[in-house]
């Protein structure tokens, strides 16, 4: 029989931290939430507990302490740290996978191999240690190409480079960035890009909806690359058929895939995909929660996460259907003056909840923080505006007008979230 009263401990504080909080507090299941370390937006929903995420050992202590029920790790980085094995050891329920299987993140070498091990549509690639040698094979290949940083490197390890020189220049940059460490160059894929995620217990898989995140800081997906100005859902071009086909080619096999190889893989799977003209072609994985895709997907979910995050932990994924909303979710970035560069901190900002709460619009805190009783800027990405909407169209309408009740010195957003034109589609250039 399925416990009540629970006690979760959200790891992170980001938006999409805050859109877990939001989530799993609203569960009549869930009588407690504590947010390590959280970000002021959680008060009121989350106690925040000012242990840092990468802090695993306080944190497990501090779980076992306080009867927490089920830690839910947001980042990447306690993963790669290993903390869903720290908390795994200490018998505390976790959703995460181990930093074993968290590799299919945090190796993006490691990822291409195990694709290729299992059969997983990618684009075909080749693995240097020699920067020279990289250089070699970029003038040999003639046509656009990517070039990758292995490991975690924030979203700034990956140049896509469409001429020889800027083949040649992509190695350098990507080389610089990770002294040492190797270096994928693969194929140039074209078409559109979506985020597929699923809640997985090793075993089997709850599909989500389909996302689609804006990185880069200009409109119509052009500028430099960020963390993320934005997400939609669904994703453009995304049907039923489309998913079916991802679940059969992409995702089911990468779980048994990684079963086979001895890791129960549990958590949430993140396909990061070019719809091609050949099929649905993997980008990268990611071993959480996307940022900022689950600001958008989780107010369409109508379902308890609580849920499915606990199939996912227990192993009866197969017993779990999602039900959602219709229509359409928009989250649009609001960012600081000199974001991606050199983002200005500190600067005071002014929130009319009541308003934004009216016009239906949720604000999730991402780089906030309290100086005194002053909320001011801490970060690149400061906050969230979602909306939902009957059509994409009404939820971009809506979450733009929520950021009218949003203010602080330099804060600008891109101003095509949700709608026409917003989505690059990558085409080989003549
Ligand atoms: P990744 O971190 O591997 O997802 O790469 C970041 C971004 O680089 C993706 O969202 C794509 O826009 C682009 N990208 C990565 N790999 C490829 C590829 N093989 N072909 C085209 N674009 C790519
Ligand atoms: N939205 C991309 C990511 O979460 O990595």
């Amino acid at each position: 029989m399925k416990q009540d009263n629970l006690c979760i401990l959200v790891i992170g504080q980001g938006g999409r931290e805050h859109a877990l909080v939001w989530k799993l507090g609203a569960s009549p299941r869930v009588s407690k939430v504590y947010a390590a370390p959280g970000n002021p937006g959680m008060e009121g929903l989350a106690k925040c507990v000012p242990i840092p995420a990468n802090d695993l050992h306080q944190l497990a202590c501090f779980a076992l302490e306080n009867h927490v029920d089920l830690a839910v790790i947001g980042p990447e980085a306690p993963l790669a740290l290993g903390a869903s094995d720290e908390f795994m050891r200490l018998g505390i329920p976790v959703f995460g996978p181990t930093k074993a299987a968290a590799s299919i993140e945090t190796s993006k070498v490691w990822a291409k191999q195990f694709m290729t091990r299992h059969r997983i549509p990618t684009a075909d690639y080749r693995i240097f240690r020699d920067p020279e040698a990289a250089k070699r094979y970029v003038r040999a290949h003639g046509g656009p190409v990517v070039v990758k940083a292995d490991g975690l490197a924030a979203g700034k390890g990956v140049v896509v480079a469409h001429t020889l020189d800027e083949g040649e220049q992509a190695v350098d940059i990507v080389a610089n960035l990770t002294a040492g460490r190797e270096i994928i160059v693969e194929d140039c894929l074209f078409g559109r890009e979506a985020s597929f995620l699923v809640i997985t217990d090793g075993i089997s898989a709850i599909p989500l909806v389909s996302a689609k995140d804006h990185k880069r800081a200009k409109d119509g997906d052009r500028g430099p690359n960020t963390g993320g100005m934005g997400a939609v859902v669904p994703a453009p071009g995304f049907d039923f058929s489309l998913q079916t086909q991802i679940m059969d080619d992409i995702i089911m096999p990468v779980i048994r895939g990684l079963s086979s190889e001895g890791h129960r893989y549990v958590g949430v799977l993140y396909a990061g995909l070019m719809l091609t003209s050949q099929g649905p072609m993997v980008l990268e994985f990611n071993a959480r929660f996307g940022d900022p895709e689950t600001q958008a997907i989780l107010p369409m979910m109508e379902s308890d996460l609580v849920d499915a995050l606990e199939a996912a932990v227990e192993g009866t994924c197969s017993s779990i259907t999602l039900d959602w909303r219709d229509g359409a979710c928009v989250c649009v970035v609001a960012a600081s003056c000199g974001y991606p560069e050199q983002p200005r901190l500190g600067k005071e900002i002014f929130i009319d909840e009541e308003q934004a709460e009216k016009d239906g619009v949720l604000i999730f805190h991402a780089g906030t923080r309290l100086d005194g009783e002053r909320l001011v800027t801490a970060g690149g990405r400061v906050l969230n505006a979602v909306s939902v909407g009957s059509s994409m169209e009404e939820a971009a309408s809506r979450a733009y007008r929520g950021l009218s009740h949003v203010s602080f010195e330099g804060m600008w957003v891109r101003h095509d979230i949700g709608r026409p034109g917003a989505c690059r589609i990558q085409e080989r250039r003549a």
